[in-house]
């Protein structure tokens, strides 16, 4: 019996030496504001956990401050890798050369961290291939090959503080650029460049008022309007409710990123016509696998060790593909794959 009793004490401690020895992640997600953030939380969390590791999960509310405080809170509680998805790239040096004094690793999620040399590993999507795939969808709607145009378009991009915005703007000019030379794709607005059609922190209400402006000031008498291409959901959310009150004929293509529950309705409804689909399930699973790595000291996986130069280094990468969504794969796409359920979507 005393035995028997010693060794289950035994057992009992040994579980409680593991569980104080558990490796702690750090986990810093920009906003609960926008719905694929809390996923991409939820999602980063369970998988850390079922992997048997303890999680300090925070939300920075758009806060740059706030953000620099949760990270650097996080490699005092001695987390030894740190995950971040940055508000702005460029502002947490402080903390990042905390995390490399300190030997604590930190991972990009999602969004490039800028300007330092603190960056060990970025899991991202395929950045610039969301652009190509929005623009490929344009040009093949419109026929721009074959059909004499011209077509009117506008354009609104991401925030100019994340590093992934111009990449999916430039993935989708590059496509439509030549059209955009020869005629057949007209801008009415002029406004072209990057930072001309920037929506500062990606918000659906500063998207929408610009885009208000830009349709009381060049198609208040109903002028044709084809596309509106958007980066993302967010921002298609906003130029979509602008559109209610357009008043031309028909609608505009509308592109989007992301599968929001809202935008996938809209898609639903017709008026969105199409997404993205950047499933968080599989960036949190590949930087999961990444952390296992390094803690066991292995080598990491990559597959991309040329493309994202933060201005300091190039940061090895991992890149997941993005997959082109609408109304007609996205039962296949988000329902039966359990990303939403079909209630959700009503
Ligand atoms: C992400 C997009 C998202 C945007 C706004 C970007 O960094 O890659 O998926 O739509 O931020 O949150």
């Amino acid at each position: 019996m005393k035995k028997i009793l010693a060794l289950v004490l035994a057992l009992v401690m040994c579980i409680g030496c593991a569980s104080a020895f558990a490796d702690k992640v750090g986990v810093s997600m920009p906003t609960k504001d926008l719905q694929r953030w809390v996923q991409d939380g939820e999602n980063m969390e369970k998988e850390l956990k079922d992997a048997g590791f303890e999680v300090e999960l925070q939300y920075a509310s758009n806060d740059v401050p706030t953000q620099l405080n949760q990270v650097e809170t996080m490699i005092d509680n001695g987390c030894n890798v740190i995950v971040i998805s940055a508000i702005e790239g460029s502002s947490l040096g402080t903390a990042l050369a905390k995390a490399k004094e300190k030997g604590v690793k930190v991972i990009a999620y999602d969004r490039l961290l800028m300007d330092s040399d603190a960056v060990d590993y970025y899991a991202t999507f395929d950045n610039y291939m969301v652009g190509t795939v929005q623009g490929t969808y344009v040009k093949e709607q419109l026929d721009l090959d074959n059909a004499a145009g011209p077509f009117y378009m506008e354009i609104t991009a991401g925030d100019p503080g994340d590093n992934n915005a111009r990449y999916f703007y430039q993935g989708a000019i590059d496509v439509l650029k030549p059209y955009m030379d020869a005629g057949k794709i007209v801008v009415r607005s002029g406004q072209i460049e990057f930072d001309q059609v920037a929506t500062p922190t990606w918000k659906t209400d500063v998207a929408q008022k610009r885009a208000d402006d830009i349709l009381t000031g060049y198609y208040a008498n109903g002028e044709q309007l084809d596309v509106w291409l958007c980066s993302n959901d967010s921002t298609a959310l906003g130029v979509t409710n602008a559109l209610d009150n357009y008043t031309g004929e028909g609608w505009p293509i509308i592109t989007g990123q992301d599968c929001d529950i809202a935008n996938t309705k809209n898609m639903i409804a017709g008026k969105q016509a199409m997404s993205v689909f950047k499933d968080t399930r599989t960036l949190a699973a590949q930087v999961v696998k990444m952390i296992k790595q390094i803690l066991a000291g292995e080598e990491v996986e990559v597959n991309d060790t040329e493309t994202y130069n933060n201005n300091v280094i190039t940061v090895p990468s991992y890149l997941c593909a993005p997959v082109f969504a609408d109304a007609n794969n996205y039962k296949e796409l988000l329902v039966d794959s359990g990303y939403y359920t079909e209630d959700q979507l009503k």
